[in-house]
């Protein structure tokens, strides 16, 4: 397909608008050499979530799915000083790898990894009666994403602004098989659009990753 006319494209993307970023290379770097799946989102994606996140001037966002930390330091670099980023993980070698990569980008004191099912994760925060957040980001695994969705809205105030990545999956969506990924995304994205408290649509993207998509909401008050 076009797959290396995107990423020749993401290439040009990457040198004008994130031109020399060592933290996020090392963090890449390193989340390879642990053993990491390479499955961040790209730099144009990951600049695309700091963007966001300065236009929604958020200063608290809640990640769920934080791999090596890749997209909490894209985000996390949106905060002021006093923000707060909690960014929710299963995997205790990825939670430590992202410890490690978003101390070197200087965020540490900023961002909170929590490790464990980030359903129950989720629980917990809505019993400790956290602040609500400015943002979610949803990235974890597709097939819990309605879950995510529904434990994470009550977190959220009115008007924060709610992402979630991989709703595409090349297409898979409109006929997913037996691909639980495009199973997950497909029911998210139906039940996002029917969801009366959010205002919602899907953008399809193409790049270094290839073909997928990012939904983009907003909760309403
Ligand atoms: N947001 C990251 C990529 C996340 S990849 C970035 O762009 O840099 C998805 C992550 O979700 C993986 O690290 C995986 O271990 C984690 N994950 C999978 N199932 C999970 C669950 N039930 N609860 C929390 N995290 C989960
Ligand atoms: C894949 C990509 C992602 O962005 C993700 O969060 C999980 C999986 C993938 O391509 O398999
Ligand atoms: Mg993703």
């Amino acid at each position: 397909m076009t797959s290396e006319l995107w990423t020749a494209v993401d290439d040009t993307i990457e040198n004008l608008f994130l031109p020399d970023d060592p933290a996020l290379s090392a963090a890449l770097a390193d989340s390879a050499a642990a053993g990491l799946p390479e499955i961040a989102v790209s730099p144009a994606q990951g600049k695309l979530l700091t963007v966001l996140a300065r236009a929604a001037g958020a200063r608290r966002i809640l990640e769920i799915g934080t791999l090596g930390g890749y997209s909490a330091i894209c985000l996390a670099r949106a905060l002021p000083a006093d923000g707060r980023l909690v960014t929710l993980e299963l995997n205790p070698l990825h939670a430590g790898v992202a410890r490690a990569n978003i101390a070197r980008a200087g965020l540490a004191e900023r961002v909170e990894v929590r490790v464990g099912p980030a359903a129950e994760s989720l629980a917990h925060l809505a019993a400790e009666g956290v602040e609500p957040f400015d943002l979610i980001f949803i990235d974890a695994d597709k097939l819990s994403y309605v879950a995510y969705l529904e434990g994470s809205l009550p977190l959220a105030r009115p008007g924060a602004l709610l992402i979630a990545d991989n709703v595409v999956r090349q297409g898979r969506i409109l006929d997913p098989g037996d691909d639980a990924n495009a199973q997950g995304a497909a029911r998210f994205n139906e039940r996002l659009a029917a969801d009366p408290r959010l205002s919602a649509v899907v953008l399809q993207t193409v790049g270094s990753k290839g073909y997928d998509g990012l939904a983009i909401a907003v909760v309403m008050g």
